[in-house]
């Protein structure tokens, strides 16, 4: 595929590196005075403190290095992608490349999983050697979002815990990692009145022995059970299969200010935890896996 817009440019890239070696070819072809060997060097006239400059013709060594160079140019214009949107001759693309060397690196991987193979995600858990790789594995791929010590920050979730959307059993975890989530709370502002929103957030707020006021938390609880309860359950407790989080415990993605618990009910919020499947091995989700399974379940 061409990475250029129109044709245009891709003759314009070609010109200018064809020109290029041109450019050079036409620079030493003014200065031949190499070609006359038996002239003189001129005396330019200038001198100073006894040195005078002399104009001597290029020597020969420099001479044939120059234009070796321009014809090693040329042929790597002509093998490589060099010239606009041709190709090259020898069919290298730097994506290909990429593959290649990634295919290498997972095949020198390999050695390092196979120790480990046909081991469940438990006994992965209790390995100390796995639980450095999955340590490993955690910093490069996953401390970004929730943190090198794996206990998050707001919006992304403590994984040191034991409170899970969606779910602390390995294969739930398993699955988390490998085909990602997505926990959708759509906003609720068409069927809940500002007014209403500040009455249930105070029932929310109850929910986990927060302050809350005694006459508008009753008002909440109503609304909840009509509005919110069908995700986040009659109890509050939540719903592991929508990601759903209990809203009984202290545990927040976000926070528990009653500001913010207001705006999630009117603006809604949405949590999106990326796919590995398609950047890691199964091996490295496995290993995975089961470091952030041992995070809430090793002694
Ligand atoms: C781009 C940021 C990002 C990266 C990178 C990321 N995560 Fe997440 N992860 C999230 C978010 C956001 C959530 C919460 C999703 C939701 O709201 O439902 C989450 C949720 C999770 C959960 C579920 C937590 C629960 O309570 O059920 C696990 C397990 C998890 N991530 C593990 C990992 C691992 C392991 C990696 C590294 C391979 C990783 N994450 C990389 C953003 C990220
Ligand atoms: C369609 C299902 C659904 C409904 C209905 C719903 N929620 Fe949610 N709620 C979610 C999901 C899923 C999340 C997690 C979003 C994320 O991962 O970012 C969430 C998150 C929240 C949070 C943040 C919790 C935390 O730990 O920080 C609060 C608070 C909340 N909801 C309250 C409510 C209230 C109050 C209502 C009713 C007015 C309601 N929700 C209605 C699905 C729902």
């Amino acid at each position: 595929m061409s990475d250029f817009i129109s044709s245009g440019w891709s003759y314009w890239v070609t010109i200018i590196a064809l020109g290029g070696v041109a450019f050079c070819l036409w620079l030493l072809f003014t200065q031949r005075s190499f070609l006359k060997k038996d002239v003189e060097a001129d005396n330019t006239g200038h001198e100073w403190d006894g040195i005078t400059e002399y104009n001597y013709p290029v020597p020969t060594w420099w001479t044939v290095m120059y234009v070796g160079l321009c014809a090693v140019g040329l042929g790597i214009m002509f093998l490589y992608p060099a010239l606009g949107s041709n190709p090259g001759q020898v069919g290298y693309t730097s994506a290909k490349q990429a593959e290649e060397e990634k295919a290498a690196y997972l095949e020198s991987l390999k050695p390092v999983y196979a120790k480990f193979d046909g081991q469940t995600i438990e006994q992965l858990a209790a390995n100390e050697d796995a639980r450095k790789l999955g340590e490993r594995l955690f910093l490069n791929n996953c401390a970004q979002c929730h943190g090198s010590d794996a206990k998050g920050s707001p919006n992304f979730p403590n994984l040191t815990d034991s409170d899970w959307l969606w779910g602390g059993k390995p294969e739930q975890i398993h699955q988390t990692i490998t085909e990602g989530r997505h926990g959708m709370m759509a906003p609720l502002a068409a069927v809940v009145s500002n007014e209403e929103a500040n009455q249930i957030a105070h029932y929310v707020r109850s929910l986990s022995g927060l302050s809350s006021d005694p006459t508008l938390a009753p008002l909440g609880q109503v609304k909840f059970q009509a509005v919110c309860a069908a995700c986040h359950g009659m109890d509050g407790k939540g719903n592991q299969l929508l990601g759903a989080p209990n809203l009984t415990d202290d545990v927040w993605l976000n926070s528990s200010s009653r500001e913010v618990i207001v705006k999630t009910i009117l603006e809604g919020r949405s949590g999106i935890m990326p796919a590995q499947k398609n950047t890691l091995t199964p091996e490295q989700i496995k290993m995975l896996a089961a470091y952030v399974w041992g995070l809430s379940n090793n002694k």
